[in-house]
């Protein structure tokens, strides 16, 4: 069979096509990134493929895919307690730790899950090993909130179930019966998890007859807004994976229940062009050219579109909704915020997300730990734990965690 050598040769040259993408030198093991893209892009083509046949909407074929290979039931250690609950009807899974002695009361986390507010789950392999650790490094409690998803579930029910989740935590006979210390309680979450996370910790401060109040905010690599899509980061990045710009988009449509036709003119900026109304101190507050240091505006120009299409925020009009896009909240609600972490990672969409609201969060007087990764990438944290190790993931985490220890 003298074809067979020629056969794997091709076989082998169109994989390594396939899997091979260019990425920035300084990101962190790009091999390893470049196959778990090649994976993603795998199952996202076979998604569209379904979609476009009418077989199942493509975020089913994703989430089949991510839970088929990464969800696992709730397994308790010797170091922690792992529960499989409900929070007010909203599905979450508790761990707690195992060290602290009978009567001593433990600080907790809530932790929301990232996936674009369509994919992942607080019982997939990599969330659950992340909030165990966190149990176990802080002795204390992590409630990891299994918030609805889309396209079942549109805004505001994702942002719902994590607050109504939260409040239910957070009533001194709840927090009692886990053994948690009311004053020591955070929230946190990463992509858009970090988005919910965000949310609820505004609506929780600002909310009077909450109980108690959040110590501490933690956002790991947080989408906060979508009337820019040409900040400085999303113009860098738009190529590297895993979190693509057009990506980005279609997600922030599928959980505002907008259009898909809109995902170009989203990348365009035609929805905040210069003649759709929209008012100063609104600009003001996505407004890049003030709100990053040159060291990362670099040499990139804001786009701003003379025309532009006024329909989409009239049919999208949680575009402009803080609970939605947490950056959009007045000064005066930043004001009441906890102490705050913010991670970014240079290679990733939404780092000036990030930037922009620990910038406004510190003009607002809030202290804010600003951890920038130079060759972190978008869901870098979630990639600390076996299969898919990295170094970049393994850092992250572990710095995140004494953060917490230190400050919670
Ligand atoms: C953003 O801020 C800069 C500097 O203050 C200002 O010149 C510019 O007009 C602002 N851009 C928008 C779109 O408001």
């Amino acid at each position: 069979m003298r074809t067979a050598p020629a056969l794997l040769f091709l076989l082998t040259a169109v994989l390594a096509y396939y899997v091979y993408i260019p990425l920035p030198n300084t990101v962190s093991e790009p091999w390893k990134l470049r196959v778990v893209d090649a994976l993603l892009r795998g199952v996202m083509i076979l998604g569209n493929l379904a979609h476009d046949l009418g077989l199942s909407h493509r975020i089913y074929v994703l989430n089949f895919a991510v839970n088929r290979f990464e969800v696992q039931g709730p397994r308790s250690s010797k170091a922690v307690l792992v529960t499989d609950t409900a929070f007010a009807g909203v599905q979450v899974r508790v761990f707690e730790s195992t060290r602290r002695k009978e009567g001593e009361l433990k600080r907790a986390v809530i932790y929301l899950h990232g996936g674009g507010w369509a994919l992942g789950s607080a019982r997939m392999r990599s969330y659950d090993s992340l909030c165990r650790r966190m149990a176990e490094d802080l002795k204390g409690v992590v409630v990891s909130i299994d918030y609805r998803l889309a396209p079942e579930a549109r805004f505001p029910e994702q942002y719902n179930d994590a607050l109504r989740a939260s409040r239910y935590f957070l009533q001194p006979r709840v927090l009692a019966r886990y053994s948690v210390e009311p004053s020591r309680v955070g929230v946190s979450g990463d992509s858009a998890g970090g988005n919910l996370a965000a949310a609820v910790a505004q609506q929780v401060a600002t909310d009077s007859s909450s109980p108690s109040k959040f110590k501490v905010q933690a956002l790991i690599y947080p989408v906060l807004q979508a009337l820019d899509f040409n900040t400085p980061s999303y113009q860098q990045n738009q190529n590297v994976p895993i979190l693509y710009r057009p990506l980005m988009a279609h997600f922030w449509l599928e959980y505002l229940d907008g259009d898909l036709s809109f995902i170009q003119p989203l990348l365009a900026n035609k929805h905040t062009a210069l003649d759709v109304y929209w008012t100063a101190q609104g600009r003001a507050k996505v407004n890049w050219t003030q709100l990053l240091p040159a060291s990362f505006r670099k040499h990139y120009k804001p786009v701003a579109p003379a025309h532009g299409l006024a329909q989409v925020v009239e049919e999208v009009p949680a575009l402009l909704d803080p609970r939605a896009a947490p950056l959009l909240a007045e000064r005066d609600v930043l004001a009441r915020l906890p102490r705050t972490y913010i991670l970014t990672c240079e290679h990733d969409v939404l780092r000036d997300d990030g930037l922009m609201y620990g910038r406004r969060l510190e003009e607002a007087a809030v202290s804010v730990t600003h951890d920038h990764y130079e060759d972190g990438f978008h869901g870098c944290m979630v990639f600390a734990f076996w299969p898919a190790y990295s170094s970049v993931g393994q850092r992250t985490v572990e710095n995140y965690i004494r953060w917490l220890d230190d400050n919670l």
